[in-house]
């Protein structure tokens, strides 16, 4: 379940010509770094079933999925690529607890500040580290991240990168912010 990105300059994961074009050479599913599996037990101790859930850059992933199948009763699932979202929102019209919207996570505007309760990004942030300009756009996708949870709301990310790295490379926010 892991993809060495160590070498993520040679792409450009922040771009999203490059995983439109991705995904239309991998058709299936994968989950980056890990699945819900490893994850549930940090899932269900910080985040009820009943939150407001937003995951940041689905791709096509299956977290999701297997969330509602244990209970999760909203999760709204955002990508910069449209080629996923589509394949995504066919693969699970029938689920209604799963929504799914081509949008930047760098721009959020549709949604109205304080619209959840949890916000999950598994390698998303960490895309934005390897494209062009990534401190700004991290600590826009980050700006955008903060005004959309409720007070006490959770920011759960799953990167490979230490606190350290993530304090250089995004040197504009200030990870202490986000509780
Ligand atoms: C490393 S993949 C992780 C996918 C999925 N979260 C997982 O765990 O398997 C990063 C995802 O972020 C998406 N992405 C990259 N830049 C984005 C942006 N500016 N806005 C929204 N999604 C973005 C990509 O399309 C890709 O699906």
């Amino acid at each position: 379940m892991y993809r060495d990105v160590s070498s993520c300059n040679s792409y450009n994961y922040g771009d999203a010509l490059y995983w439109d074009a991705r995904y239309i050479q991998e058709a299936g599913s994968f989950d980056w770094y890990q699945r819900y599996t490893a994850l549930r037990p940090f899932v269900r101790r910080y985040i009820p079933t009943s939150s407001r859930v937003l995951m940041v850059g689905c791709g096509n992933a299956v977290m999701s999925e297997d969330m509602v199948k244990d209970g999760y009763e909203e999760i709204m699932n955002i990508d910069i690529s449209s080629v996923a979202i589509e394949m995504m929102r066919r693969k699970h019209e029938h689920i209604h607890q799963l929504q799914y919207m081509q949008m930047d996570v760098k721009d959020m505007s549709f949604f109205p500040d304080e619209s959840f309760d949890c916000v999950i990004d598994k390698g998303t942030l960490d895309s934005l580290m390897c494209g062009t300009d990534a401190p700004i756009s991290a600590s826009r996708m980050l700006g955008e991240v903060s005004r959309l949870l409720k007070p006490g709301g959770i920011y759960m990310l799953v990167t490979i990168y230490s606190k350290l790295k993530l304090d250089s490379g995004c040197s504009l926010f200030h990870f202490g912010n986000l509780k």
